[in-house]
This record gives structure tokens, C-alpha cells and sequence, in this order.
């Protein structure tokens, strides 16, 4: 994880390093710091938040003309102002470096490089690429070589920003497997981990591929492929204009971009929708031009994903299997990756992810294609990101930017969209009416404004956080297509509370969890009216009759009363298909409030960063 800025113009930019750090730290939070080019390399390191960063700044009234800084999460050593970076090296000439990613060899090449006279001050992976450039800057002539010889020996996966100073009119960037944008300024370049790091300074954006290496001056740049150590000719990357805007990752009124973000998931559904809602019929070109050919000889899907995108990919599981009549199977990337699952090129490989750029999921995507897995669609809420990048079809949620580390809107507009993916199946396997089709257009035209009657529940909601701040466990239950919904209500809650939750399907209570059921352990149940209503109403009475504590999201038409030890917050009629979207709000809600209630840190979380670019 980690966000990366770098800097080199003709004004101080220090503000751009802060102001970038600040949009990144959703990539992590566990310390800070920067180098700049003042008279020397100058260093700032805090542990804890850029906020910290900043503090030391403005005290020590730090400027210059060019600078790398860095966010961290934690991966080799504490979160501490020993191991934040930029980490140096000081052999003929100083290095600094800052680094997202993992070195899978670090503990190699630190033996090496101690032997070779090299002191390390931190326990990070990151220091041994430090030491590496300075000690190939002995034997090359000048950094970009130092640099490119360095990254050769490097296994793993990296985004680094490296500056000497002997040389400080000049930052080298490099990338592979973890993203590095460069952003193109009329009075200097820039480097980051993604554009919004940059918005305030340039919308010109060019996106590295992995293998690249760059230089960056404060007013030219250029950009080579690095191959076992070999530059290329320089070679030229498409520029990007970036159309996001600095209003969309500003928090507004609200008090955490987490609530926001839940507050905004009308218009981010509606938004995602926009190509169908005034449509007759759903199309398969919504996924792009290839997707016809493609979905025609679709004989079945396998999802891909993490977390919550995965939790998107279990309710998907239902619809398609349900409604398209497809065979479908829902993987955790990270545990796919290391299987020999059986490859058919004829199933349809749809990887899920908010950010694009999660790890385990772009990297199971790619086992999957050489398994032989012929195509592939992504589901993903960032244009520019590297899942969007590498797949055949795609499918751009548009949530707008994600800030909050618990997703949200992000979940709902994925449902959205692999409803869609349902509909265009079932129908190009006729096993869907125009009658039916018409009628989930209508549903779906009236889902933002559904969505936006069930954010009325809040105040409800707030009333039984305070009973739930004060447990340490939760179960929370589902059945059928709302099992993964509770799946999802479960993770938002232990996420940002911090009270340890677990989802059941209900029919499995009383194989095992019921023995768990007192009045310290509240039980969440999502009560739909449909075809398992009654076998869930059975479920709630075995709780019950146990003297455990239900508070249950039911529909209005279920007829589950309230009495004693049985709380009910009643939502819309049935939604029919759309009922998992909308019983997804009460909990992100819930957990908002319990959060709130504990005064956790709810949009960044402890431990946790937004963004999973490491395995
Ligand atoms: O960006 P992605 O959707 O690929 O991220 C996957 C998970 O890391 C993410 O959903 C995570 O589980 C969330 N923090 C949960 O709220």
C-alpha cells in the first residue's frame, strides 16, 4: 500500500507534497515524511498521520524546489519514525527513496549489501533499495543507470521515487506491480500514486506501465523501459487528462467521508445507471464493443475479488445462476491465486474491485488468463486503473472517488452493475421476457429513490448503536441472496468498530454458532418478505427462545412484531430483486453509528488502508 508523491518545479513544493500526502493517505496511515532539496537533502519523518508531517513543517519552515514524500502502511517493521520514509542511503553521494510495495528478497540482499559495509537504520524492505542504487551508483554513471540496475535485482513489486543529492535538479521514478502516475505541470512535474494526489497542480496525467523508469526535471521529463537492467530508447506514453475534480473528494457537510459516501448512494447508483435508466432494453454494448461476441460464447463466470467486491460477487452468484440460468463460482483472489483450479476458456472471468489496483485480484486475474480462461470483464469504480487496463470487457461503476476505507457506495453501484451483467445474459440466452426485462428497468429507475427513503431509517439506526457500542460481539444472519449482504453488514461493523462480527447463513445457526447466543451477543438479522421468509422467522425463534437479543431489518409486509428482546426497523415493501441494495444501507449505517458512538477513527480505520496493493 503506501501513497508516493514526488515534486520538481520552480516554485516550493512543499504544499504539493503535503496536499498530495493528504489525498493519499487512504493508502495508508501509519507515518509520514519527506525529503526535500534545500541546501543538501533535508528530511522529515513523524510517526502517525501527515497531519503530524505537517505540523513538523510549518515549525521548521521547510521549502524547496523539488521533493519526494510518502505515506505509509505498515508491512516490514512497526509503524514508527525509524521506519517511515524516505529511507537514505550516504555513500559518494546521499540517496533518498520512497517505495509502495513489497521487496520479497529484502532479507537477501541486506545481508549482501551489510557485507559490502552498507548500515541499516530501519527494519524496512524499503532501505535496501537505498543502499542497492547507492551501491550501483559506484559502478554506473549516474543515477537513472544506478537506478535501473538496482530494480533489476529487486523481486516483488514497487513504485519508488529516488532522488541524490549531488544531483537534486532531477527525480527518478519507477514502477512494477504497484501504480505510478507522472503529472505534467506548466512550471514542474510531478509523480504519485494515483491523480487525485495531483488535482490541485495538473490534470495532464501519464500512467506508467510496470517495467518503466522516468525522469523528471522541472521542465522536461522522460520515460524508458527498464529490462534486466537495460534502458530502452526513450519511449513516449500517452497523456491522460484527468477529469476528476477536487469538489468530489472534499467531504462537504458531512462529518466523515464514510457517511458521505453513504448518504451519496442515490446519485452514485443513479449515476451508474444512467445509460439504462432511459433505455427500453439493456444491451450488451455497455460492457464494451467486444462483449456480444464475448458473452455469446460465455458457458459460465467466475468471479474474482476481495472483501466487500467479493461479497458483491456472492450476491451476483444468485442472480446469475437464478435469473441467466449460468453456472457461476465467486473466488477470494487471494485464495485462487495459489490453487490449480480446472480452467474452461468459455467461463467468463469478471474480476471486482473499488480501486482496481488490489493486489491478489489483479494478480489472480492474470492466473486466470494463463490457466486459460479466454476472456475477461472488469467491474471497477476507477478509469484508470490497472484491472480496467488489462481486461477484455469492462464495466466502470461510476460511485465517483471512494475515500472512506469501509466501502459503500462502491458495493451498491457494483451490485448495480452486475445486475446489469445478469440481465444482458439472461436475455442473450433467452431466458428473459421483454415483459421481465421492462420491468427491471422500471425497478431499477425507481432504485435511487428507494435507496434514498431507506437512508430515512437513520435515526432508528443511531438509537440502537448505543446498545451495540457497548458489545464485544455480534452475529449477523441471512439467508439466500441476503446471506452475502450479511457477510457485508458484518465486515462494516468489526471494521470500523472494531466489535468482533460474524455473518451466518441462518440455516446454519444450530449447527454450531447458537451456542454462542446470550444477551451479550446481539444477532443482526436481514428479514426480506420472500420465499425464505418462514424458514428465517424459524431461525429468529431459535435465537429468541435462547434469550438471545434480535434486532432485525425486516420489510414491512413480514409481520415480525416486536416484543421483548426482538427489536424490528421496518423498511420499504419488498424490492424484489433489488432487495439486497437496499437492506445493505441499514448496515453500513448501523456501523457508521456504533463507530461514531466509540469514537473509532472512522474513515481510516486502525491497521487497515483503502487501497491493498500488496499481497
Ligand atoms: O478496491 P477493492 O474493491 O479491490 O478492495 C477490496 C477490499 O480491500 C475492500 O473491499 C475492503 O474489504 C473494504 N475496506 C471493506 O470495506
Amino acid at each position: 500500500m503506501c501513497g508516493i508523491v514526488g515534486a520538481i518545479a520552480e516554485k516550493n513544493i512543499v504544499p504539493v507534497l503535503l496536499d498530495g500526502l493528504f489525498c493519499l493517505e487512504y493508502r495508508g496511515y501509519d507515518s509520514a515524511g519527506l525529503v526535500i532539496t534545500n541546501n543538501g537533502l533535508q528530511r522529515l519523518r513523524t510517526a502517525g498521520r501527515v497531519a503530524e508531517l505537517e505540523k513538523k513543517v510549518v515549525e521548521q519552515k521547510t521549502n524547496g524546489f523539488a521533493g519526494i514524500a510518502h505515506t505509509r502502511w505498515a508491512t516490514h517493521g512497526e509503524p514508527s519514525e525509524r521506519n517511515a520514509h524516505p529511507h537514505l542511503s550516504s555513500a559518494e553521494s546521499k540517496i533518498a527513496v520512497v517505495h509502495n510495495g513489497i521487496i520479497e528478497n529484502h532479507e537477501i540482499m541486506r545481508k549482501r549489501l551489510q557485507v559490502e559495509g552498507f548500515r541499516f537504520d530501519s527494519d524496512t524492505d524499503t532501505e535496501v533499495i537505498a543502499h542497492l542504487i547507492a551501491f550501483n551508483l559506484r559502478k554506473s554513471d549516474g543515477l537513472l543507470r544506478a537506478v535501473s540496475l538496482a530494480i533489476s535485482e529487486l523481486q516483488g513489486a514497487y513504485a519508488i521515487a529516488v532522488m541524490e543529492e549531488n544531483h537534486p535538479e532531477r527525480i527518478i521514478v519507477a514502477r512494477n506491480g504497484a501504480p505510478l502516475l507522472l503529472g505534467l505541470g506548466e512550471q514542474g512535474n510531478y509523480a504519485a500514486s494515483d491523480a487525485s494526489a495531483l488535482l490541485k497542480t495538473t490534470r495532464s496525467m501519464i500512467y506508467l506501465e510496470d517495467g518503466d523508469i522516468a525522469e523528471l526535471y522541472k521542465d522536461r521529463y522522460a520515460i524508458f523501459e527498464c529490462r534486466n537492467g537495460d534502458l530502452s530508447q526513450e519511449i513516449k506514453r500517452p497523456v491522460h487528462h484527468s477529469d476528476l475534480t477536487s469538489d468530489a473528494i472534499d467531504m462537504g457537510p458531512y462529518a466523515h467521508f464514510m457517511q458521505k459516501e453513504i448518504f451519496e448512494q442515490p446519485s452514485a447508483v443513479a449515476n451508474t445507471l444512467e445509460m439504462v435508466l432511459n433505455a427500453q432494453a439493456i444491451l450488451p454494448g455497455l460492457f464494451g464493443s467486444a462483449a456480444e461476441r464475448i458473452f455469446s460464447q460465455t458457458k459460465g463466470l467466475l468471479i474474482l475479488a476481495c472483501g466487500t467486491s467479493y461479497h458483491a460477487g456472492l450476491v451476483a452468484r444468485y442472480w446469475l445462476e437464478t435469473i441467466a440460468g449460468l453456472p457461476c463460482t465467486v473466488e477470494i483472489a487471494s485464495e485462487y491465486r495459489y490453487r490449480n483450479p480446472i480452467a474452461d476458456a468459455h467461463t467468463l472471468v469478471v474480476g471486482i474491485s473499488q480501486s482496481g489496483e488490489t493486489a491478489d485480484t489483479l494478480a489472480a486475474m492474470s492466473y486466470a488468463k494463463a490457466l486459460g480462461h479466454l476472456h475477461s470483464l472488469a467491474i471497477c469504480n476507477v478509469a484508470e486503473s490497472a484491472l480496467i487496463r488489462q481486461t477484455d470487457l469492462r464495466f466502470l461503476t461510476r460511485a465517483g472517488p471512494e475515500i472512506g476505507v469501509a466501502s459503500t457506495k462502491a458495493f451498491t453501484t457494483q451490485l448495480a452493475s452486475l445486475l446489469l451483467l445478469t440481465i444482458v445474459l439472461a436475455k442473450m440466452r433467452n431466458k428473459l421476457s421483454s415483459e421481465k426485462e421492462t420491468a427491471v428497468i422500471a425497478a431499477l429507475r425507481h432504485l435511487p429513490a428507494a435507496l434514498q427513503s431507506t437512508l430515512q431509517i437513520e435515526p432508528e439506526v443511531q438509537e440502537w448503536a448505543q446498545r451495540f457500542s457497548e458489545k464485544r460481539h455480534a452475529l449477523f444472519l441471512g439467508r439466500g441472496v441476503h446471506y452475502p449482504i450479511a457477510m457485508e453488514g458484518a465486515l462494516k461493523l468489526k471494521e470500523i468498530s472494531y466489535i468482533h462480527a460474524e455473518a451466518y447463513a441462518s440455516g446454519e445457526l444450530k449447527h454450531g454458532p447458537l451456542a454462542l447466543v446470550d444477551r451479550e451477543m446481539p444477532v443482526v438479522a436481514i428479514a426480506p418478505n420472500d420465499q425464505l421468509l418462514s424458514k428465517l422467522k424459524s431461525n429468529l425463534q431459535e435465537v429468541h427462545a435462547r434469550g438471545g437479543e434480535l434486532y432485525v431489518f425486516a420489510d414491512a409486509d413480514t409481520q415480525i412484531e416486536e416484543s421483548n428482546q426482538l427489536h424490528v426497523i421496518r423498511l420499504a415493501e419488498h424490492a424484489g430483486i433489488l432487495s439486497p441494495i437496499l437492506h445493505t444501507l441499514p448496515l453500513q449505517l448501523l456501523a457508521y453509528h456504533v463507530a461514531l458512538v466509540k469514537g473509532t477513527d472512522v474513515d481510516k480505520p486502525r491497521n487497515l488502508a483503502k487501497a491493498v496493493t500488496v499481497e
